[in-house]
């Protein structure tokens, strides 16, 4: 593939990555509070999550292995950090969660499935063919800016999965009000976590991919945080009134 064949469907990845915001802006992702059982058939969700998360890395790495050999140490270091997101992600995650008996609709997993392939191999093509770090990008202040993001992202990103994790015991399932770290000024702090990490890891990697993996993140949970503070307002009457959406003190 060409850089320009690749650079045209990256532009046009993240036009469609604006189309899905908009789309997501009325009628949220059907999983989880936000189920919705006109989506056809399900499968249990720990697994929905395990198949889907999975298929970044298998994606990456497809397009990654034939090339490892040449690939710099600045590279390595960003694989491994997107991994560090996804090892957590698919094989973590789904078995850290209380949802016992949950669904998730085949298709919801489906397009996951299909947004993983085309992201991870995006960003394994960018590694393998096009990228060109030298080791002193290393020092470079966007990258050690970058870095010092995704570190505090995904630090917030865990910690507030877990605290809502920690609400239900054993074979609940049930909703609670978090309270608590950044829950106390925003209603979805995993998903700011997750903002902020691939933030820094655009920023660090200064790449068109991971740019348009960023649109694709935000287009994707600025309208989940939206309807979960809408949720959370309809659920519990004695929802704190101050807590913002999605970034701290501004909405
Ligand atoms: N990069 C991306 O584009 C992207 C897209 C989607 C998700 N993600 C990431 O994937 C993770 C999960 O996303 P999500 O939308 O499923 O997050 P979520 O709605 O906050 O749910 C996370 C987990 O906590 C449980 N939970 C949520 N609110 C709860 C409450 N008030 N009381 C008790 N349990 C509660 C959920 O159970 P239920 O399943 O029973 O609701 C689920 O097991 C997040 O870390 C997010 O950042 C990333």
């Amino acid at each position: 593939m060409s850089f320009t064949a690749y650079q045209t469907f990256i532009y046009s990845w993240m036009l469609l990555g604006a189309a899905v915001f908009i789309y997501l802006c009325f009628k949220p992702a059907p999983y989880g509070r936000h189920l919705d059982k006109n989506w056809g058939p399900a499968i249990p969700n720990k697994w929905g999550w395990f198949i889907m998360e999975t298929t970044v890395l298998v994606a990456l790495f497809a397009n990654l292995l034939p090339y490892i050999d040449w690939m710099t140490l600045p590279c390595l270091v960003m694989v491994g950090l997107f991994c560090l997101h996804y090892v957590n992600r698919a094989f973590v995650f789904p078995f850290r969660m209380k949802t016992q008996g949950k669904r998730m609709p085949i298709l919801t997993v489906g397009s996951a499935i299909l947004f993983n392939t085309i992201n991870g191999s995006l960003l394994g093509l960018w590694f393998s063919r096009f990228a060109d770090y030298p080791d002193s990008w290393l020092t470079q202040p966007r990258f050690l800016i970058g870095v010092i993001l995704f570190a505090a992202g995904f630090t917030i990103n865990l910690w507030s999965d877990g605290k809502l994790f920690a609400l239900r015991k054993k074979g609940d399932t049930g909703y609670y009000i978090p309270y608590g770290g950044l829950y106390r000024v925003i209603s979805s702090p995993n998903l700011f976590g997750e903002i902020i990490e691939w933030t820094g890891f655009a920023l660090l990697t200064w790449s068109l991919p991971a740019l348009a993996f960023l649109v694709w993140t935000l287009a994707n949970l600025a309208p989940r945080a939206l309807a979960n503070q809408r949720w959370y307002r309809a659920q519990f009457p004695d929802y704190p009134t101050q807590r913002k959406i999605l970034f701290p003190f501004i909405w």
